[in-house]
């Protein structure tokens, strides 16, 4: 299985955990998180999945000295490309679908930020994909849910029981998740994950079950629970 890994953001809503640990800002993905850079766990547990080949990281070309130092300690067994990332995630995943082998004919996208997903959810979406042309990492969504209009008065209140909350690993047949990626460049939309270009193209995605612990690390707090989470796993 192909991995493509966006990493090419910049992290802005993680701003003052640069401040408490004494740097400059920078993608949030090098943060350090019990001694490690955020990125070094997402590729670790790539690493570890049986299923994963080949991984490709989306990356800023600024970041790219920092990426290859972080695979230089890890040494990892599978190869790795960096690809330059664009200027939204739906750009980076973009470049990462060109750059993809030729021979590749489904696809993992994996958030790099979501650093704690586990080796054996790579290979429950690597596996699905025998299954389906589209797929999302998805958990049952615990909030009830508001949908509001530009006042904040309330609109709906949605029936909990439709509604997952969508991860990554999101997986794909490779020439539709192209097609879809063109189409959407073409007209303009804008998306962030892959899986809502595949039904605005009307291809069917199913959800496979993803983990209440695969978190995104977007704000402090979400590298505060990362921690607390990895600690509990090394111990
Ligand atoms: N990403 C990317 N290319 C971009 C923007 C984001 O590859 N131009 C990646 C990020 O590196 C991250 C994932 O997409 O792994 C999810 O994005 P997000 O959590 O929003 O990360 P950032 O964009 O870095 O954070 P922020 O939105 O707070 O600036
Ligand atoms: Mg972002």
């Amino acid at each position: 299985m192909y991995l493509l890994i966006p990493a090419a953001g910049s992290g802005k809503r993680m701003g003052s955990e640069w401040q408490r640990q004494g740097k400059a800002q920078r993608n949030k993905l090098l943060l350090d998180l019990i001694g490690k850079p955020v990125l070094a766990w997402t590729l670790l547990a790539a690493e570890a999945s049986s299923t994963i080949e080949w991984i490709g990281i989306m990356g800023q070309p600024i970041d790219f000295d920092d990426f290859n130092q972080i695979l230089a300690d890890l040494n990892l067994r599978k190869p790795v490309t960096l690809i330059q990332g664009g200027s939204t995630r739906q750009e980076s995943v973009y470049n990462g679908l060109q750059a993809l082998p030729t021979e590749a004919q489904h696809v993992l996208i994996h958030d790099g930020a979501r650093c704690l997903a586990t080796p054996e959810l790579f290979d429950r979406c690597s596996a699905s994909l025998k299954q389906y042309d589209g797929l999302v990492a998805a958990v049952a969504v615990k909030d009830t849910i508001k949908v509001v209009d530009e006042t904040m008065s309330i609109q709906d209140t949605p029936d909990r029981a439709n509604l997952w909350a969508a991860q990554t690993p999101q997986g794909f047949s490779v020439p539709l998740l192209k097609q879809s990626h063109d189409e959407g460049k073409a007209k303009g939309w804008e998306v962030t994950d892959d899986a809502a270009l595949f039904e605005r193209c009307g291809l069917p995605v199913y959800i496979v079950p993803g983990e209440e612990t695969n978190l995104k690390v977007t704000t402090p707090v979400d590298l505060a629970i990362a921690q607390f989470i990895l600690q509990g796993r090394t111990q």
